[in-house]
């Protein structure tokens, strides 16, 4: 396979994530866009830089990929041009906020390149096994699924557009929430159905949610208590805890996940989970890998918006 030329919207701290995923595997960054274009040269010296998506189309005429990797609420416009450009499009979750409607990026994909949304929780080692052992049968009939996003968070530690609803979409929920909810519809099926919620505000100088606490429910035997948090404090235990008729499978925050079923043991080592799953996630890009199209995530974002529409945030 060729070398890719791709194009990096947004040079944030994501933005340079995923640079570094693109060299890892031989690509090359073309050209990078940011409203400040310090921060585009920063992200590779060899780059051409440009203040916006149109002016780099203009002007960029051999680029086949694109990575988004703007504050949330510019996504669904940046990748339908890109999608429309004929740009295949990788695009950080979540591809829209919630109350945004996707149908003109579903147009654009009919004619376009195609869209791949950046999940990267999905492409950890622990997740995958999990995934697996669930659908293989090996951990038997689930009984309960308890994941803790939970993360210590000092004042100042993320951008303030986080915090601010029209941009973000929203707090802890939609921001942590696309990640777990797309790895519990990834491990428990698409039958995933919301049950109750309760959704806070714990920095009282927030807009959104620092904390959502959310059941969910597969068929009649499966609960699945979903816990996100950004707090001030260290949040002890947090991860993913799967346990069903015939054993139990973790994934610990540091990436590291055991498996221990009837017949079965198996476990991984930690892994650098800011560089890993990234060029792992840009080889499932690459190769095209089934699950990360606009049907298979907008599921998760529905599941969201019902949670927004029927839970207060107090
Ligand atoms: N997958 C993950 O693990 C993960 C982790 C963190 C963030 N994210 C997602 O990545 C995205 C970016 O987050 P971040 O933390 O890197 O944000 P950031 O604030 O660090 O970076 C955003 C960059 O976009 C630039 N920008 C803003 N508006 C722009 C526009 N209209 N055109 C071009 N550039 C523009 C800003 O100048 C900034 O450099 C978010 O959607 C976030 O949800 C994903």
């Amino acid at each position: 396979m060729s070398a890719r030329r791709v194009l990096v919207v947004g040079a944030g701290v994501m933005g340079h994530r995923h640079a570094v995923a693109v060299r890892a595997v031989g690509d090359q960054i073309a050209a990078v866009v940011d409203t400040d274009l310090a921060r585009a040269s920063a992200v590779d010296s060899g780059a051409s830089t440009y203040t916006s998506v149109q002016e780099a189309l203009a002007q960029e005429h051999d680029l086949d990929s694109a990575i988004i990797a703007t504050p949330s609420a510019g996504h669904l416009v940046q990748s339908t041009e890109l999608v429309a450009a004929g740009l295949d499009v990788l695009v950080e979750k979540p591809h829209r906020v919630p109350g945004q409607d996707p149908a003109l990026l579903r147009d654009a994909l009919r004619t376009g390149g195609r869209l791949f949304v950046g999940m990267s929780t999905r492409h950890w080692a622990g997740v995958k096994a999990v995934v697996s052992a669930v659908a293989d049968g090996e951990l038997g009939e689930i009984l309960t699924y308890n994941d803790r996003m939970q993360f210590h968070l000092e004042e100042d530690s993320l951008p303030g557009w986080y915090f601010n609803s029209a941009v973000s979409g929203g707090g802890v929920l939609v921001t942590n929430g696309v990640h777990a909810f797309d790895r519990a519809r990834a491990i428990l099926g698409e039958e995933l159905q919301f049950h109750t919620a309760a959704l806070k505000r714990v920095n009282p100088s927030h807009e959104t949610e620092d904390h959502a606490s959310v059941i969910a429910r597969v068929g009649e035997s499966t609960i699945a208590s979903i816990d996100m948090s950004w707090v001030p404090f260290d949040p002890i235990g947090t991860g993913l805890i799967v346990m069903g008729t015939r054993g139990t499978a973790r994934i610990y925050m540091d990436g590291s996940w055991s498996i221990s079923a009837i017949g079965v043991e198996r476990s991984g080592p930690s892994i650098n989970i800011d560089r890993a799953p990234f060029i792992s996630q840009w080889t499932s890009f690459r190769d095209e890998e089934a699950g990360f199209g606009l049907d298979d995530l907008e599921p998760t974002l529905e599941l969201i918006e019902q949670i927004y529409q029927e839970v207060p945030v107090v």
